[in-house]
């Protein structure tokens, strides 16, 4: 080994450089099949048609949510493909109106206004907004407060009227109840224990 020739330097950065871009693709494949709806810590779209709980696990430490037996949203059952385009076009709706000017989903955005990671399982919805709006279930309260938010004041902040279709909101509510279903390792950990209605 001759350290004072330069191809041995030239060969030992290749070399890093290859082995690295390696674990980089490694790391980003494992990533990815943590984090991709189907994932090891992310459920599938259809996931909208099941009952979505929340509750502590002692071998984890926190809360984390838990798949239950059927719960139709919206009285269909949606094909992994259609939840998927509602999905899709929450996102697109989240998007137009800056939703995270005021809000954080997954922790990122503003603080204005509450975390919507687990916005689905708010026990508000029954509480508060479903006698509110007159509304018959959770669901339908989420799409109603959505589309005239303003008229529907739960706190001291309010949220402005951001004109969204009835499409538009039973999108973003199906897209809610999803990320509410998503292992997110405890997080948001100040909500505490979500009781979720039986
Ligand atoms: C200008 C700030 C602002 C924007 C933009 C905004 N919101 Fe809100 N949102 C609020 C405030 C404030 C509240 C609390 C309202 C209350 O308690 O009456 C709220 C409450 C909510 C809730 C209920 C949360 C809970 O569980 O208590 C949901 C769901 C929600 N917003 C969704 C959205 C979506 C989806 C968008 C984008 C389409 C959006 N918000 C855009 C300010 C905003």
């Amino acid at each position: 080994m001759n350290f004072s020739d330069p191809g041995f330097w030239r060969a030992g950065a290749i070399a890093t450089t290859v082995v690295m871009l390696v674990m980089l693709a490694l790391l980003t494949i494992d990533t990815y099949g943590a984090i991709r709806a189907g994932g090891r810590q992310v459920p599938a779209y259809d996931v909208i048609n099941r009952k979505i709980a929340y509750g502590y696990e002692a071998s984890r430490g926190h809360d984390m949510p838990s798949i239950g037996a059927e719960d139709l949203l919206f009285g269909k059952r949606f094909s992994e493909a259609e939840a998927h385009a509602l999905a899709r076009k929450a996102k697109l709706v989240i998007q137009s109106r800056a939703c995270m000017l005021c809000h954080t989903f997954f922790g990122n955005g503003s603080y204005y206004a509450p975390d919507l990671t687990k916005s689905w399982l708010d026990p508000a919805w029954t509480e508060v907004w479903m006698p509110m709006t007159a509304a018959p279930s959770r669901a339908e309260a989420m799409v109603r407060f959505l589309m005239t938010p303003d008229q529907f004041p739960a706190g001291v902040r309010r949220m402005p009227n951001l004109g969204l279709s009835r499409g538009e909101a039973m999108a973003v509510v199906a897209y809610l109840k999803w990320m509410s279903a998503v292992d997110t390792n405890g997080f948001p950990s100040n909500f505490g224990s979500i009781r979720v209605e039986q």
